[in-house]
């Protein structure tokens, strides 16, 4: 007779992939930190410029990364595009796809570009099939399309359920950690643009990356909402053509390019999206509004509607600005979405501007944090964002007090009360 211990299982099913991990990656016992071995930890690139630069660098072997976005936005094709550019530095890439058909990839696959011969193909649903068929190719990079429709044979419930996406999430993870195999997964988001799926599969994966755009226009923003191995934050953005994604160095010919100076209602922010500066026209229109049942109407497209609505109020109450009989509409051009409290001052702008018909200057750019007293804030990375400004030809920055020093060939108007605004920012 021989003794065999039975490992007990967890309690706690969602902790048996990260617990089994850390077991493995720690080997017996506390080891000193200065002797992690980090040689593996270090990315390798995708070859596309914008992902990269969202990863910080690339994917990290062993690292589980979960894209998510809404239907047509361009997931698959930004993947098969890291496949193929894998596969074309001989690296030997499998696509596991559960949601289309083999031909259908091919179709998206000519579109792209040339087929190399290291890109593989799994179709299955069944998780199961992933791990022997990366370990019979000998893989080293693995893209699950999607984690909603793999199924794990083991557990209970259709595809896509909350268990089933736990299950085969899990399983992917072992695989990705036992191999050192990077894994992305493709991950749908619900109507109100979170993922789909329990929310323990974001706190699971080491990455969560979230494509955004348009479906209207031809940017997309890859973005890193969370990320283990690199800053989060970070934006990457392509647009979208006829041979795929294409990485967007310089945006401005999207983001500024049809801009009418002089315009009112518009003004140019400088946002910072991660460590990136980047530029964009806000808008808004104000117009009387035809009373109805519903009161005024107030529309942000980009820009969060509690923030329009609160900008709205401290303008009323600060600036002396009246809006409870207009229609209120405020976008973001070229479906960019700001999410940083920088962005007030340039929004609260374009609502005065709009409203009193008094156009901006068009060689000013706006920044700065709002409160509920009407003052305002300075925002991190003043520099960086004046910096951008000038050298787009921007000659003054309406600026909360203490921004720091304008760069060469720039003037700073700085402000600390939105009251100011009226006077300062807008022609007479
Ligand atoms: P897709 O990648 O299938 O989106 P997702 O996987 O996020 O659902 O396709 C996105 C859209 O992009 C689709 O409507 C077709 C379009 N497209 C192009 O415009 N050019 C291209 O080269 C490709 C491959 C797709
Ligand atoms: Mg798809």
């Amino acid at each position: 007779m021989v003794e065999e211990l039975v490992p007990r299982t967890p309690s706690r099913p969602g902790c048996a992939a990260s617990l089994s991990v850390v077991r493995a990656a720690a080997g017996r016992g506390p080891v000193s930190l200065a002797e992690v071995d980090l040689s593996t930890a270090r990315p390798s690139p995708t070859g596309i410029d914008e992902l990269d630069r969202v990863l910080g660098g690339g994917l990290v072997p062993g690292s589980v990364t979960l894209l998510g976005g809404e239907p047509g936005v361009g997931k698959s094709t930004l993947l098969l595009q890291v496949l193929r550019a894998a596969a074309e530095r001989g690296v030997r890439a499998l696509l596991v796809c559960a949601e289309e058909s083999p031909r259908q990839v091919r179709l998206r696959a000519e579109r792209i570009g040339t087929m190399p011969e290291t890109l593989f193909l799994l179709a299955d649903t069944d998780v199961s099939a992933v791990p022997p068929a990366v370990e019979e190719l000998r893989a080293a990079l693995v893209v699950v399309d999607s984690v909603q429709a793999v199924h794990d044979g083991t557990v209970a419930g259709a595809a896509g359920s909350v268990a089933q996406v736990r299950a085969s999430a899990e399983a992917l993870m072992s695989m990705a950690k036992a191999t050192e195999v990077p894994v992305v997964l493709v991950g749908h988001v619900t109507k109100d643009g979170t993922l789909a799926g329990p929310r323990l599969l974001e706190h699971m994966v080491d990455t969560v990356l979230t494509v955004e755009g348009d479906r209207h226009h031809t940017l997309r923003s890859v973005r890193a909402v969370k990320h283990r191995f690199g800053p989060a934050g970070e934006l990457g953005l392509f647009e979208m053509g006829d041979g795929g994604l294409a990485s967007v160095a310089d945006p401005y010919r999207l983001l500024l390019g049809d801009r009418r100076p002089g315009q009112p209602g518009s003004t140019v922010l400088t946002a910072v999206e991660g460590r990136r500066p980047l530029l964009v026209e806000v808008q808004a229109l104000v117009v009387d509004s035809i009373a109805g049942t519903y009161g005024p109407r107030r529309q942000a497209q980009g820009v969060d509607n509690g923030r329009l609505s609160l900008l709205l109020a401290v303008l009323e109450r600060r600036a002396g600005l009246h809006f409870a009989r207009s229609d209120v509409f405020a976008s973001v051009v070229g479906g960019i979405r700001l999410s940083e409290p920088a962005a007030d001052l340039a929004v609260a702008v374009a609502l005065a501007s709009a409203a009193l018909e008094r156009p901006v200057a068009p060689d000013l750019v706006v920044f700065g944090e709002v409160g509920l007293g009407g003052e305002v804030r300075r925002v991190p990375d003043a520099p960086r964002r004046l910096g951008e400004a000038a050298r787009l030809g921007f000659r003054r920055a309406l600026v909360p007090v203490g921004s720091g020093d304008a760069p060469p060939g720039m003037e700073l108007v700085t402000v600390s009360d939105v009251g100011q605004v009226l006077a300062r920012a807008l022609a007479s």
